[in-house]
């Protein structure tokens, strides 16, 4: 039986991380320490809240004696680290905020971690699991190999710089002091629970609302997308039987280029919206729901700075060495999260309003 901290655990990779670790290890103990930013909800969450193996604390990553007095009192042996601020846009608008959460953040979980686990013995097992991205490899070229543990760190967003860092630090603690841990880095997730401000949720939401669909650039980019119950499966294979010391890429074998997703999704929701007269009196402003084609409202834009032309993951190791195999494919996925999002109105509503966080409020206050 472990007993897991999950930071990060109420937003979007967390949370259904924390959701597929109790349906899969009923038995085991399972802590979230999430700082609850505009990224996080505790609805994302709903249903595990009140379970007796499950405990929410509210808190930042930062705090070094809280993490310590976490793993301490909770006999903690497993950290699943996911907790980041997590978009590219934010981090061209106001980098210290990743800085503080990516950098710092990660360096005050290691501190914690080393003075409880090596220093005080506190388990006699211990794993550090750090949740990094492909993005600290930096762009590909279209026909550039895809990138695998050994590529070189390239990163070009203040947003991949800091991961780097983290990632850097984590390999540090372990060949400096010993602290057993695991890295993964992975490509671009979708699915349930994913904040509207990234691509496929902005664009769902963008085309039930009839808002323009913004396309960064000549939408040429092409992303290796991941669903997220298959990245969580990667992460579980690494815990269980990974080796200490090592990186493994998580890809989704599914690389696609902006526009071809922005276009499947609007075909989608028009086949959709066909002969719905529910569906269309729920989104009147949807131009399916007055006869007109999703892609009438995908516009061209001024390209994000920077901008990483391509992201492709090589598998090899994570499959030959774990067992590893990607098992949603791409059009199938993005149907599933479209009826998702159609599923969960109140959800995408309270979380882009801000509304949860009444809810929060009610059920934590002290
Ligand atoms: P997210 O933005 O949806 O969620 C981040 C969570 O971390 C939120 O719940 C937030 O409240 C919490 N958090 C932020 N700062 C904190 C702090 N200082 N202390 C405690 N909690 C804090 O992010 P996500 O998309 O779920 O990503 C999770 C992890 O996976 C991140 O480390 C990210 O870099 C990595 N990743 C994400 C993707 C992707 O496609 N989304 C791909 C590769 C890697
Ligand atoms: O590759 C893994 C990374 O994937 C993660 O580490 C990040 O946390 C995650 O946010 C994601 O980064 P991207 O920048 O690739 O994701 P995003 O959804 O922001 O953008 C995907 C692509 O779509 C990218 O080429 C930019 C483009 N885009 C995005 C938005 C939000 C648009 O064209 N229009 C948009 O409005």
């Amino acid at each position: 039986m472990k007993k897991l901290l999950v930071t990060g655990g109420a937003g979007f990779i967390g949370s259904n991380f924390v959701h597929h670790w109790l349906t899969q290890h009923p038995g085991d103990r399972l802590v979230v320490l999430d700082a609850l930013t505009y990224a996080g909800n505790m609805t994302n969450l709903s249903g595990i809240a009140q379970r007796n193996e499950f405990r929410f604390v509210q808190g930042d990553i930062g705090n070094t004696s809280l993490v310590e007095s976490l793993l301490r009192d909770e006999a903690i042996d497993t950290l699943v680290h996911f907790a980041a601020e997590s978009h590219v846009d934010r981090s061209i608008h106001g980098p210290d905020a990743f800085i503080e959460a990516n950098v710092l953040g990660t360096h005050s979980l290691l501190k914690a971690a080393r003075k409880v686990w090596l220093d005080e013995k506190t388990v006699p097992e211990h794993r550090f699991h750090h949740v990094s991205t492909d993005e600290v490899y930096g762009s590909l070229g279209p026909e550039d190999p895809a990138f695998s543990e050994i590529t070189p760190y390239a990163p070009n967003s203040p947003y991949s710089a800091s991961k780097a860092a983290s990632d850097h630090l984590v390999r540090a603690y372990h060949h400096t002091y010993g602290l057993k841990v695991t890295t993964s880095n992975c490509s671009n997730n979708y699915g349930p629970y994913h904040f509207p401000e990234k691509l496929i949720p902005l664009m769902i939401v963008n085309i039930l609302e009839g808002k323009a669909l913004p396309i960064y650039g000549d939408g040429r980019n092409v992303r290796d997308w991941l669903h997220v119950t298959d990245h969580c499966r990667g992460i579980e294979l690494i815990l269980q039987k990974g080796r200490v010391g090592e990186v493994y890429n998580i890809g989704g074998g599914s690389e696609a280029e902006n526009i071809y997703l922005v276009r499947t999704l609007c075909a989608i929701m028009d086949e959709k919206f066909a002969g719905d007269h529910a569906l269309k009196a729920r989104f009147r402003n949807a131009p399916a729901a007055n006869g007109n084609p999703s892609n009438s409202l995908m516009t061209y834009v001024k390209d994000r700075p920077g901008h990483d032309r391509r992201y492709a993951i090589n598998c090899h190791k994570i499959e030959t060495e774990l067992g590893y195999r990607a098992q949603v494919k791409i059009d199938a996925g993005l149907r599933s999260t479209v009826d998702w999002y159609l599923n969960n109105e109140s959800w995408w509503r309270a979380v882009m309003d801000g509304s949860y966080r009444q809810w929060v409020a009610k059920q934590y206050s002290a």
